[in-house]
């Protein structure tokens, strides 16, 4: 063992022995000691081993709960990990508890939270699920997307969370041509699957779910569109409408979600003639910092997203949704960046000409950030 090791070895044993009752600050001096320790084999050393232990139980809820079973690969634990998730399903602690949890017994208590009478912990165990991207949970969701007596949030976790893998688009697509989706989840699952990256599956949900009425119209070409007034009121509702999906990856003062650049000033970085081309052909500029990676992992996932860390060890990915989750190297077999942009053509085809010149000229009202 290092010295280093040994000393905070010491220190994380010595703690449990001097204050046998527990005390926050020194469960947390425990736990930055416990953080130098990750590599050490806790089976070869039994009261090293009682300390992490004995922290564990006094983390449990607790982030550090998340990062000391995953950082001892400690066993047994998923009740508490799922009931984490189920807390924080939409945060990145959250959703590695969720993955750390994909083991055979975790996977059978995941589908009795998901099938179960609980209509809470039914949903945030979807919506953490869904974050996860992993094979493994593909069909428990797909299932759970079927049961049209489930409430329909529900069902809707379970698309989205399907929609995010090219396996999980497909089944969803199988299942809507089998008649087996309720007809209320068209609107959640045409928005998921129109603007997925694989062409054979988006040009399949394009027929199943044909984008909302009155959409069709042809676009005046560009030099037109430039030339055309909008109200800039309107362009607001636009943006923020469910279907538009921009919320779902771009704030406006501190309102959306934070993954794609921020467009509180986006009116002046950019001029209408750009800003219509930002989303006619997303592809054609990507900002700088935004570029699309997609990782494939060991488990057979993929994930897509903005590489916001990477080190020897570690990558950290965030993924639309603004979920950030942080891969071991030496679980990703593949980095690949891709030419296009993250974020998907053809998004016009969700609102008729007007209302994109609407939001246009909302977008270029923006011309700084509300203090
Ligand atoms: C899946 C996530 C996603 C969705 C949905 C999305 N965007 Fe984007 N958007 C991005 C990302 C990532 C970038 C940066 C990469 C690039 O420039 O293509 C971006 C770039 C932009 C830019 C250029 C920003 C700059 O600083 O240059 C504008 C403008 C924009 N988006 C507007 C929209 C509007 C309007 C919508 C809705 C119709 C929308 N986006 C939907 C992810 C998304």
């Amino acid at each position: 063992m290092q010295i280093v090791s040994r000393i905070f070895l010491i220190i994380a044993v010595g703690l449990a022995a001097a204050w046998p009752s527990e005390t926050t600050a020194q469960t947390s001096v425990q736990l930055e000691a416990l953080k130098r320790l990750k590599n050490l084999d806790i089976e070869a050393n039994p009261s090293f081993k009682k300390v992490v232990l004995s922290i564990l139980e006094a983390s449990n809820g607790k982030p550090a709960f998340v990062e000391i079973v995953r950082d001892f690969k400690l066993k047994g634990h998923e009740a508490e990990l799922i009931r984490f998730a189920q807390a924080h399903p939409k945060d990145s602690t959250g959703v590695e508890a969720m993955r750390l949890a994909l083991t055979e017994p975790g996977l059978k208590l995941i589908s009795a939270a998901i099938t179960g009478n609980d209509t809470k912990a039914a949903l945030t165990t979807a919506q953490a699920l869904a974050n996860a991207q992993s094979p493994k949970v593909e069909p428990i969701l797909l299932n759970a997307a079927k049961q049209d007596k489930k409430p329909l949030a529900l069902r809707a976790a379970a698309v989205n969370g399907l929609a995010k893998s090219k396996t999980g688009a497909a089944a969803l697509i199988k299942a809507a041509q089998a008649g087996e989706l309720g007809a209320d989840l068209n609107f959640t699952a045409g928005n998921a699957l129109r603007s997925v990256r694989w062409k054979e599956i988006s040009t399949a949900a394009a027929k199943l779910f044909p984008a909302p009425q009155g959409l069709g119209q042809a676009l005046p070409p560009l030099t037109k569109l430039v030339a055309m007034k909008g109200d800039i009121a309107n362009g607001e509702k636009v943006f923020f409408r469910p279907q538009s999906t921009c919320a779902t990856c771009h704030q406006v003062n501190g309102n959306g979600i934070d993954f794609g650049p921020k467009l509180s000033g986006i009116g002046t970085k950019l001029g209408k003639e750009a800003l219509y081309l930002s989303i006619l052909e997303p592809s054609a500029g990507i900002s700088f910092g935004y570029e699309a990676w997609l990782l494939k992992l060991k488990n057979g996932a993929e994930a897509l997203g903005v590489i916001t860390s990477s080190t020897d060890d570690e990558v950290t990915l965030r993924v639309p949704g603004g979920i950030s989750t942080t891969h071991k190297t030496a679980d990703i077999v593949s980095r690949t960046q891709l030419p296009t942009s993250i974020m998907p053509p053809g998004l016009q085809a969700t609102m008729t000409p007007q209302e994109l010149v609407d939001m246009i000229t909302y977008l270029a009202s923006l011309k700084q950030a509300k203090p």
